[in-house]
């Protein structure tokens, strides 16, 4: 079976309620469906429920940005997954770089995330990457394997078909410096191989691994060309609704 093919907007700490209701309406007039193609929005947390009406009657699907590691709890300031999925989140990201090196998000926690997340029904996005020291050092391969052996070693084996990936080399992020589809390439080979070992074949074979560092409207096209890249996380461009559009449009 094909992979899902999953074009997913981080919003991050922008937009305000009535931009972002703008953004969606946008997005919902100038949307093509498309067969196996999922897209997603991911809010900052306070516009999660409300987001959930503005994508009502489309096929756009709604995704938080983080969530606790508990359930419930006295964890001041944390989201629960169990309220995400009672807020109509199907997607949540874990691990986003900025998380891990804002928020001291180690790949232990990322583990333990994705599997709450998991037993709530979600589909975590486990985001994983090097930094410009560790690829300049050539220790790119050796963090993404440690970031992804981390995330195995959580999670119930049940629940290893049901990830997703994001490849965000964290040089890229933000810096208008997107990798190359063959660097992009090269890295998704690569974790595919690790699920491989960890998983098998068939899990391997159809988790989608998504790329995400400054994807825009005029690089996508090349990045979803790769049939390696299932995929794009989308941040700075998918705060414009003619941007994410043609980003879309581009798969
Ligand atoms: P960017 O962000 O597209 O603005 O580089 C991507 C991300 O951080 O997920």
């Amino acid at each position: 079976m094909a992979r899902k093919t999953i074009i997913a907007g981080n919003w991050k700490m922008n937009l305000l309620p009535a931009e972002g209701e703008e953004l969606v309406a946008e997005l919902k007039e100038q949307l093509q469906i498309r067969e196996n193609l999922e897209v997603v929005i991911c809010p900052q947390m306070a516009l999660v429920p409300m987001a959930l009406d503005w994508i009502y009657d489309s096929v756009i699907q709604l995704g938080a940005q983080n969530c606790a590691e508990k359930l419930s709890g006295a964890l001041t300031g944390e989201t629960s997954a169990e309220l995400l999925k009672v807020l109509g989140c199907r997607y949540c990201l874990v691990g986003h770089s900025e998380r891990r090196s804002l928020f001291n998000e180690t790949d232990d926690m990322v583990g333990r995330k994705s599997q709450v997340l998991l037993n709530m029904g979600l589909t975590p996005i486990v985001c994983i990457g090097e930094s410009l020291a560790q690829r300049e050092a050539g220790d790119h391969f050796k963090t993404i394997d440690t970031q992804i052996a981390a995330v195995f070693s959580q999670l119930d084996q049940t629940d290893w078909t049901r990830l997703v990936f994001a490849y965000e080399p964290v040089w890229a992020i933000g810096t208008g410096k997107t990798a190359t589809p063959e660097q992009a390439v090269e890295i998704h080979r690569f974790i595919r191989s690790k699920i491989k070992e960890f998983a098998g074949d068939v899990v391997a074979n159809a988790t989608s691994i998504l790329y995400g560092g400054s994807a825009n409207a005029v690089n996508a096209a090349d990045l979803l060309g790769e049939s390696e890249i299932d995929g794009l996380l989308v941040g700075g461009a998918s705060l414009k609704a003619e941007d994410f559009s043609q980003i879309i449009a581009s798969f």
